[in-house]
């Protein structure tokens, strides 16, 4: 299993250093990928640990403030970065060209792309999944290499079970998944939203899943370290 760390805007230094200390006690089968908020990345390597990025500039490195760019990234030893998460999309309005923009940033680096894509509870209701998603995936991954799309990895999260307590059933996320695979049938595809170490027990049933995106419980080293004991 592959599950990623999302820290969102969370931790300060002092905090961020006995959290990373605490997860390299972890000891799991599954490939951790911390994702700390830029300022954190690089500050210390963790065992068996790799590290990875919330965001990307859309554009090379230059006269842009405020933004960090993939070479940057990858001089600090990013080896994955989120793209295209629903707060991003939502809050600072990124569109799918933007999406597909930062992935191509990206893999001139040699970074992988998690690419986050899901539908609000709004477009659920109105039988709208496949249409968003669409969208979303068509964008993001047109022009890339077969090689490119073998390596990209898929967060599916539902935007109205991210930091909720609600989740889709496992029919609601097979059905997703499989959507998924008809434009990337060999890419690994997680799960995100509300995951953790309660409905996990029935998030396993999903032989579909490759790994999990975490927010919430990745600050919870405790429940976090259940969790990947559940994984295995
Ligand atoms: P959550 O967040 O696990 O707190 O729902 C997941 C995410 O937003 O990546």
């Amino acid at each position: 299993m592959i599950v990623a760390l999302n820290n969102k805007c969370n931790l300060k230094k002092d905090e961020y250093l006995e959290y990373i200390n605490q997860l390299d006690s972890i000891s799991s089968s599954s490939q951790l990928i911390i994702c700390p908020t830029f300022l954190n990345v690089g500050m210390k390597e963790v065992h068996n640990v790799k590290l990875g990025a919330q965001n990307v500039s859309a554009k090379e490195q230059g006269a842009h403030t405020g933004e960090v760019s993939s070479d940057q990234l990858k001089s600090y030893g990013v080896q994955y970065t989120i793209v295209g998460h629903s707060e991003r999309r939502e809050s600072q309005k990124e569109t799918n060209a933007e999406v597909h923009e930062k992935l191509v940033r990206l893999f001139e680096q040699d970074i992988t792309p998690i690419l986050c894509i899901g539908e609000s509870l709004e477009e659920r209701q109105a039988n709208q999944v496949e249409k968003v998603l669409e969208e979303e995936l068509t964008t993001a991954i047109e022009g890339l290499t077969e090689e490119q799309k073998e390596r990209l990895i898929i967060a599916y999260e539902p935007i109205w079970a991210i930091g909720t307590g609600v989740i889709p059933t496992n029919e609601e996320i097979r059905d997703v998944f499989l959507f998924i695979k008809k434009y990337l049938p060999t890419s690994k595809i997680l799960y995100g939203g509300s995951a953790n170490d309660e409905n996990i027990d029935t998030l396993k049933e999903i032989k579909e899943i490759d790994g999990y995106l975490l927010g919430g419980l990745s600050l919870k080293i405790e429940k976090l370290k259940v969790f990947l004991s559940k994984c295995e």
